[in-house]
């Protein structure tokens, strides 16, 4: 374990390294209890440094021998660094034998055994888990690998590149020889070792090359593999179409396994995949985990450009590829979607999650820039920030360049830095390069604060009209916060896309004073200063202003719409981003008026009118009409407050969300008759949109039964769960009567467990949902925590352990923050727990308690007690080490 060593790296302390690795070639003797590594490296002083020592990181293996040219030398080791002197100052071969021991790794990084095969996870720092090395991203070598292993245990064996050899061995073994011509970062080698059924098609691109692609799983899930290949197909012709980026390989595989801390990996040409994120077919999997699937695979395949053939030059740049890459794997999703509704669907959910988990982070103990100055452990900067506002971040350079723009500034960036390892400097300076006079180019210093700066902006909107003389004024600034380390921030650059709607829904025509071209319906407006005015001139009628449409920037919007405003943008507005924003804030401010006030909440009929018209609206998308009818999350509503009451947010949402089933009940049974469907599945959005809205009707219709003692919807609820012809309705109708707390709950819980005991993602779902149910007298806490003894419940597993435990800890508040503080002592017990299995998995856990300091009494001094206990532990790992510490700081 990487275990009290705490040390804080910093971005400018980066210095070149003294030597470069130019091949490797690598052989692998595969044993679960001692795998023999030979290390055949050839390896080039640096110029630069003349005479410096050849530093190599290890961890965990233990070391055979070492010979530089064939000849046995001396070394040492200092902390977990081999350290070698007096080295040839030409290039030499260097030949490290160690040995490792896959079985009993259990923090998943390095060479590691699940269900009984082989796999490797190298990003970020696994690869000196398996050999000593230049463990980091800017040296980079071609590879050579040669696997032996038993051919009956593990008749398949991959790795990076082409096959160019396999034949039998003595002793029942068998070998295989891969070649992987491109030069690659370590954190990118892989294999793969196990007994594995593959799915496989053979592709001509438009370039008109061949391919074969292959995806491996274990041998009952080949029927949930053809999504993925759909959605690869997909991919390698959306990235050739859209930027004229091909695939440089002639195979490229995707391998999936159920032990894996993050969701997948773009290994070069061998992608490894969780599970949860490869496997899909109807009767398992939901529209969401089919969209998931969807964009994971795009991510990584992506990522063979954006993130291999440019890498990152050392890791506090890791956004130059987890950004860039999201972005793209967001545009396909949308691309993927279709229609204009469709692809605001897609860009409404992106922005809950930002909201949901990014702006949190940013406004708690780990907040810390897209590209941070220092950390402990590079794992813990995974984060949302890297990866959800780096996206913004580029989606801002996508906005302020056009999409014409952009394309040329992706071909700019490869004709400059392909084959290189590079800064996140460099990607915006490539983009403002190729489009010169664009506002990019013209402020790209400015704008690359968001680079540099934690917290997220306030932007606050103020409007006047002058009927006399049709001018409309708009007065736009910003401010942002103190974060960790960083009390002053300057402007930065924010692309405020708007228009203006009038109180009858038209749309105002827009033009600038002193400029003679009218700007259409829609501008962007760039806000660069503390504070900026622009006017608009011959504005007819007194306008509602419609700001940060599609969210063209990721920060908190304070326009200050009155309730009027805000109906006339939820009825008319043209962008439907905008539409939905405008739902979601009339219920938000009822919800916070009764969160600050007494905590009673009672809906309006106006506030209920407009649902209905939304629900019943002729024109509108389902998949919309769910978005907008879904209230905010108890999460969102937390962010809003200065002091927050877990149980309170939670009893004020709770009770607008009966009102709503109740006032709304003949639409909801409208809505449930017209959308829900027995024909065929197909996940495509727009009959996961009938799904979603028929589901929330149901979810509705049996919550207002349950609660009026009337059986009729939970009734309907049962037989829906009985007889649904995929997992997305049976989950639908299960999670309705799980969440109204229906007597009927109980038995299709144990229906539901029998009936899918095989499939292990399934059974994830049903500790998932158990765990999210609305808590309801503590019954929900007290499940969970039973749950843990349940003969499926394992904490080696991570999709398992975060199927209880997260839902618990991160996504069920009410259940969570309990005034007799159970919640924490189980959270710190299980984080505590896990720290001696996997770091990684305890550190996530840990999180959970980042926003303790603004909790109210009780928890505030209940949350630190808890976390303190586990700070106090002499023997944790530097990954929960890091999160403990910067909490309580
Ligand atoms: N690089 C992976 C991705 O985003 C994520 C990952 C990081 C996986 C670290 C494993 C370990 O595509
Ligand atoms: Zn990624």
């Amino acid at each position: 374990m990487r275990e009290g060593t705490a040390q804080l790296i910093r971005r400018e302390d980066y210095a070149a390294p003294a030597f470069w690795i130019r091949t490797v070639d690598l052989t692998f003797d595969l044993d679960p209890a001692k795998t023999l590594v030979i290390n055949k490296m050839t390896v080039e002083p640096n110029a630069e440094q003349p005479g410096a020592p050849l530093r190599l990181d290890g961890e965990d293996i233990n070391l055979l021998r070492v010979l530089v040219d064939g000849e046995p030398v001396s070394f040492r080791t200092e902390g977990s660094q081999l350290v070698l002197e007096n080295l040839p100052q030409q290039p030499f071969h260097l030949e490290i034998r160690t040995t490792c021991a896959p079985e009993k790794n259990t923090q998943l990084s390095g060479l590691y055994t699940s269900s009984g095969g082989f796999f490797t996870q190298c990003e970020a720092l696994g690869f000196r888990r398996i050999t000593y090395f230049l463990d980091r991203p800017d040296v980079m070598a071609t590879y050579k690998v040669t696997l032996k292993a038993d051919k009956l245990k593990y008749p398949v064996l991959l790795s990076n590149g082409n096959l160019v050899e396999e034949g039998v061995l003595e002793g029942g073994k068998h070998f295989a020889v891969w070649v992987d011509p491109h030069p690659k970062p370590c954190y990118l080698f892989a294999l793969v070792a196990a007994d594995l059924v593959r799915r496989e098609q053979r592709i001509r691109t438009r370039a008109g090359k061949d391919h074969l692609l292959q995806i491996y799983v274990r041998a009952g899930d080949l029927d949930k593999t053809e999504h993925a290949m759909n959605s690869l197909i997909a991919s390698i012709a959306w990235d050739e179409a859209k930027f004229g980026l091909s695939l440089d390989l002639e195979r490229f595989m995707i391998v999936a396994v159920s032990d894996f801390n993050m969701g997948a990996m773009e290994n070069k040409g061998l992608n490894i995949f969780n599970t949860k994120f490869v496997l899909a077919n109807p009767a398992t999997a939901t529209d969401v985990d089919f969209g998931n699937v969807e964009s994971v695979v795009a991510h990584e395949y992506f990522h063979n450009w954006t993130g291999n053939r440019v890498t990152c030059r050392d890791w506090f740049q890791l956004s130059l590829k987890e950004g860039l890459t999201v972005f793209r794997d967001q545009q396909f999703s949308q691309d993927m979607a279709g229609s204009r509704s469709a692809r605001a669907v897609k860009r409404i959910e992106d922005v809950r999650t930002l909201r949901q988990l990014q702006f949190p982070e940013d406004a708690g103990p780990m907040a810390h820039p897209v590209r941070p100055d220092s950390y402990v452990a590079i794992d813990n900067f995974y984060t949302a920030t890297v990866y959800e506002k780096g996206s913004e971040v580029v989606r801002m350079m996508h906005t302020l360049v056009g999409d014409e723009g952009f394309r040329k500034g992706m071909a700019l960036y490869f004709e400059r830095h392909d084959g290189q390892a590079v800064t996140c400097d460099d990607f915006a300076q490539a983009i403002a390069d190729a489009n010169p006079g664009s506002e990019l180019a013209n402020r790209l210093e400015p704008f690359k604060r968001w680079y540099a700066q934690a917290g997220t902006p306030r932007v606050t909107a103020r409007g006047s009209y002058d009927a006399d003389n049709h001018i409309y004024t708009l007065s736009l600034s910003q401010r942002s916060a103190p974060t960790p380390g960083q009390p002053d921030k300057a402007p930065y650059v924010i692309p405020v896309a708007m228009g203006l709607v009038g109180r009858d829904g038209r749309q105002i025509n827009l033009q600038l004073e002193g400029h003679l071209n009218s700007l259409g319906h829609d501008t962007v407006l760039v806000l660069s200063e503390p504070e900026q005015t622009f006017t608009f001139v011959h504005v007819p009628v007194e306008p509602v202003p419609s700001l940060l449409r599609g969210f063209s920037a990721p920060v908190v919007l304070e326009a200050e719409h009155s309730d009027d405003a805000l109906f006339t943008l939820l009825s008319h507005d043209h962008d439907p981003f905008n539409r939905w924003e405008a739902g979601q804030q009339l219920a938000l401010n009822r919800i916070l008026a009764a969160v600050r006030g007494d905590g009673y909440i009672e809906l309006d009929a106006r506030y209920l009118h407009a649902m209905r018209e939304v629900l019943r609206h002729p024109e509108l998308d389902a998949a919309f009409k769910e978005l907008v009818l879904t209230l905010p999350s108890e999460a969102y509503v937390a962010e809003q407050l200065d002091v927050v009451d877990p149980q309170r947010i939670h009893t004020v949402r709770e009770s607008l969300k009966r009102q709503l089933a109740h006032a709304l009940h003949e639409d909801w049974i409208w809505a449930w008759e017209q959308f829900h469907d027995n024909g065929a599945y197909s996940p495509d959005a727009r009959s996961a949109g009938h799904r979603a809205l028929a589901n929330l009707a149901l979810a509705m219709l049996v919550l207002d039964g349950s609660l009026r003692q009337n059986p009729i919807w939970p009734g309907k609820a049962l037989q829906r769960f009985k007889d649904a012809t995929n997992m997305t309705d049976r989950l639908g109708a299960l999670q309705a009567l799980v969440n109204a707390h229906a007597e009927l709950a109980g038995p299709a819980l144990e229906r539901f467990h029998a009936q899918f005991k095989g499939e292990a993602l399934v059974i994830d779902k049903w500790f998932t949902l158990q765990a999210t149910a609305p808590e309801h007298d503590g019954k929900v806490f007290a499940r969970a925590r039973a749950l843990m003894q349940h003969p499926d419940f394992t904490l080696r597993t991570p999709n398992r352990a975060r199927s209880l435990l997260m839902a618990l800890c991160q996504s069920n508040p009410a259940a969570f923050h309990r005034t007799d503080a159970a919640g924490y002592v189980f959270w710190a017990d299980r984080v505590i727990e896990i720290d001696g299995i996997n770091p990684q998995l305890a550190a996530r856990l840990a999180r959970a308690l980042d926003h303790w300091r603004r909790l109210a009494e009780p928890y505030r001094t209940a949350a630190r007690e808890a976390i303190s206990r586990v700070a106090a532990r002499p023997e944790l790992s530097d990954d929960v080490r890091e999160i403990v510490t910067r909490a309580l700081q």
